[in-house]
């Protein structure tokens, strides 16, 4: 691995936590159609993948058959349930250590990229205040969804970069294979299993500034890396 040049950014999860808001609107649309208490452990199978995957996860697990058309609506009315969810976020809803994390690589001359699968994620940048540190956000509209690579690959070569020169921050299974299918270092967030990565924080303050250097100077290449306290966990 080289220096980084670039860190590419998951949103949901990593440096906001709509994670439950994601959920609950799902939870509304199949308890008002399906009169179906959606089980909180499918919401880990939602998590990094579009909003019609998701929504076909959910179905499946639940042998519903719909038609396209019938998706996509019950789709859009997720997407309602959720845009309202989120209405009032602000910067307080940004996940601990994420500003410290956008600021430090911002002065190291990092270039900062956002590679979500929500179509949400402009609005949320603009509400939690940190759309200015983003030197390019990826549109996943016509993109294959996560765990597909292509999402961070779109990112690195926007910036003409290596992919040995990128790292990505991922909370999900299906982010962390992303990155790992488009050969970068994988930093994984959060409690989910997430051993694919190279490095897994419970959170991003945990990134302390020690191992961050090391990071960022291409020195973690090799081995995996943990926090001592979701060694216990894995
Ligand atoms: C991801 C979330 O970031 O975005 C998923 O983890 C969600 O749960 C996906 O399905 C798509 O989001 P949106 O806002 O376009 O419905
Ligand atoms: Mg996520």
């Amino acid at each position: 691995m080289k220096r980084v040049a670039c860190a590419i950014f998951d949103l949901d999860g990593v440096l906001t936590s709509t994670t439950a808001e994601h959920f609950q609107a799902w939870s509304m649309l199949f308890l008002k159609h399906f009169g179906i208490e959606l089980d909180p452990k499918l919401e880990s199978l939602t998590r990094g993948v579009s909003r019609i995957s998701s929504l076909e996860v959910l179905l499946n697990h639940y042998q519903i058959e719909l038609s396209e058309d019938k998706k996509r609506r019950l789709a859009n009315e997720k997407n309602r349930y959720y845009k309202h969810l989120i209405e009032t976020f602000d910067e307080g809803n940004l996940l601990p250590g994420a500003r410290e994390l956008l600021e430090t690589l911002k002065e190291r001359e990092i270039k900062i990229a956002l590679a979500s699968a929500s179509k949400n994620s402009g609005v949320l940048l603009n509400r939690l205040k940190i759309d200015g540190y983003f030197d390019y956000v990826v549109n996943p509209s016509r993109i294959k969804g996560k765990p597909n690579p292509d999402i961070f690959v779109k990112a690195q070569k926007y910036f003409g970069l290596k992919a040995s020169e990128c790292i990505g921050f991922e909370d999900a299974l299906a982010g962390v294979e992303a990155i790992k299918k488009a050969r970068m270092f994988a930093i994984g967030v959060g409690f989910e299993d997430l051993s694919k990565a190279d490095l897994v924080v419970e959170s991003l303050p945990q990134l302390t500034n020690g191992i961050l250097d090391r990071i960022l100077e291409g020195k973690q290449v090799h081995g995996r890396h943990r926090t001592s306290s979701s060694k216990n966990r894995t």
